[in-house]
């Protein structure tokens, strides 16, 4: 479990993070939504460590991050996985490569016989078996995504973060990609938090949805809870799309398929 208080960050006098408070449970996937440069992202790197933020606090199962010591802090990168947004692959590395190098980073004390077999595991284990000596150039976007996947959580990692997952696939991808971050959650217990601005992904795979805007976090629940909230900035968000206005408009009249 991920615990954010009261998280702060301005860039050259702007804020862009207003004091944001939160709790990211084990063994589920947590969807950080909102419209473009809201602070999502931003919001991500602080969490991971790759921002510092100008105020509060970060705890990972109540080991608090945002101290000073260091040997702490490393101790629970180890144990993050990430998968960056267009996926971020060593472009002159072929895709087993790509996926033994965090184990070369981080367990320095694996045998290369080991390395490969675990290679292989998280290989099999999103889909792509028969990749291995292919080089990025010859992946697809989706399958750039899995070897993405298959990198982070090489190194058994018990908190996975995604920026945007879906960034560039087709509709039908982008609900693979997603279905197998949230399949690879519940199967390790992780603690996973997803930056989208999907609504697609809310409704596939939407353990807990936080609504950021403008720096705040302005809601938060299920997607079972999503349509029907007052929250004005959330509702022009979801139904900004005609589908999701027309659907809307069906559960409200009593929900014949037929008038769409
Ligand atoms: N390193 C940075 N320096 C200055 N401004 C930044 C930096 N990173 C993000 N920002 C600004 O913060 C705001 C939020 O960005 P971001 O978190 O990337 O939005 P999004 O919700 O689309 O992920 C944007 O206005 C962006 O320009
Ligand atoms: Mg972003």
């Amino acid at each position: 479990m991920i615990e954010i208080h009261n998280i702060h960050k301005s860039f050259n006098g702007v804020q862009v993070l207003k004091g944001i408070d939160g709790v990211f449970e084990t063994g589920k996937t947590t969807l950080l939504l909102g419209a473009s440069g809201t602070g999502k992202s931003v919001l991500l790197q602080c969490i991971v460590g790759l921002v510092k933020p100008d105020l509060g606090s970060i705890t990972y199962d109540g080991k608090v991050f945002t101290n000073n010591r260091l040997d702490l802090k490393q101790e629970i990168r180890r144990k993050i996985g990430m998968l960056f947004q267009g996926s971020a692959l060593f472009d002159s590395m072929n895709v087993q490569e790509n996926v033994e190098f965090p184990l070369k980073m981080l367990t320095p004390d694996m045998t290369k016989e080991e390395r490969l077999d675990r290679v292989e595991f998280c290989l099999k284990r999103v889909g792509l078996e028969a990749a291995h000596k292919k080089m990025p150039s010859e992946l697809s976007g989706g399958m750039k995504k899995r070897v993405g996947i298959a990198r982070a959580i090489a190194p058994n990692c018990t908190y996975l973060f995604c920026d945007e997952p879906n960034s560039g696939l087709d509709p039908l991808t982008s609900i693979k990609i997603d279905e197998l971050i949230y399949e690879i959650t519940k199967e390790y217990n992780i603690t996973t938090i997803i930056v989208t601005h999907d609504m697609n992904s809310v409704i596939e795979i939407g353990d807990h949805i936080m609504f950021l805007h403008n720096g705040l976090k302005l809601w938060e629940g299920t997607k079972d809870n999503i349509m029907d909230t007052n929250v004005k900035e959330l509702n022009d968000f979801i139904f900004a799309n005609s589908l999701m206005r027309a659907a809307k408009r069906i559960e409200e009249e009593g929900g014949d398929i037929d008038k769409l």
